[in-house]
């Protein structure tokens, strides 16, 4: 299986999302000799071989839906190692960094993984993701996740500290992003890792203080048409008022 591309029945070794609602979702990976345990019964994986996504699975006591995975559904149900990246944030990114399939996207640092996954479903099927993590054992897993999840041929990862010995990228990425406490200090190697022609630049941080650092060294380096945007949710809150009756005078 693949996070990018669908197919119709589950196999086992496939990641599976148990969808028991909407605040209750749950990954598995299917091992034919193993059980879940739901809020509505156990859950034997055998049972769910070649079920087709979608599928309304039975247990004891209720019934949950079996889902084909997806970048959105992995984000809201991934083991966090780190503060991550999720949707809404990630939308607005992907847009602003104008990606699509065939693009070449260098990150730092993987993290979690939650941003990357997103990035590649986007860029596949010939699009390719540089993702740099300077943290040994968070290297090792997403590597292992996005093999796991059937798109490695769509991503390198690799463990180095960026902001001591860069990218190490020749003009080659339609794109770079920056998810790291001290962003400036990666702004010239990022250059060189643009195409020649030009790409787009995104540094997500949390605190204005980064944000004004990295736009002065970013405007040292020559960026231009800078933005610092945020994304935020927020309710459609209708309710009704009174009015007093308008005096148009006499
Ligand atoms: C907030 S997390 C990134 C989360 C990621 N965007 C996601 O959505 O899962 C920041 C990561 O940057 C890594 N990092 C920090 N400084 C770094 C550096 N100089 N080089 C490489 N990775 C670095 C940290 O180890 C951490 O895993």
């Amino acid at each position: 299986m693949s996070f990018a591309k669908y197919k119709d029945k589950i196999d086992d070794g496939d990641t599976v999302m148990l969808y028991l609602g909407f605040d209750n979702m749950h990954t598995i990976v299917v091992r034919k000799n193993d059980t879940f345990q739901t809020r509505y019964g156990a859950l034997r994986h055998v049972d769910l071989i070649g079920v087709r996504y979608g599928s309304k699975v039975h247990c004891k006591k209720g019934y949950l839906y079996v889902l084909y995975p997806t970048a959105e559904f992995w984000t809201t149900s991934l083991p966090h190692r780190t503060q991550i990246l999720y949707s809404t944030d990630i939308s607005l990114i992907t847009l602003q960094l104008d990606l699509k399939p065939g693009s070449v996207v260098v990150e730092s640092g993987t993290g979690s993984g939650s941003l990357s996954h997103a990035l590649i479903r986007t860029i596949a099927p010939t699009g390719h993701l540089h993702t740099f993590e300077f943290h040994d054992q968070r290297a090792k897993v997403a590597e292992e996740e996005f093999t796991r999840h059937g798109i490695s041929d769509n991503v390198t990862v690799t463990h180095r500290d960026v902001c001591q010995d860069g990218f190490q990228l020749d003009h080659i990425a339609d794109a770079v992003f920056l998810d790291l406490p001290k962003p400036w200090e990666v702004i010239k190697s990022a250059k060189q890792a643009l195409k020649f022609e030009g790409g787009r630049l995104c540094s997500f941080s949390p605190c204005i203080e980064q944000v004004q650092k990295t736009c002065e060294t970013l405007t040292q380096h020559g960026f231009v048409e800078l933005k610092t945007l945020e994304c935020l949710l927020r309710n459609y809150d209708v309710k009704t008022i009174n009015l007093p009756r308008a005096d148009l005078g006499p």
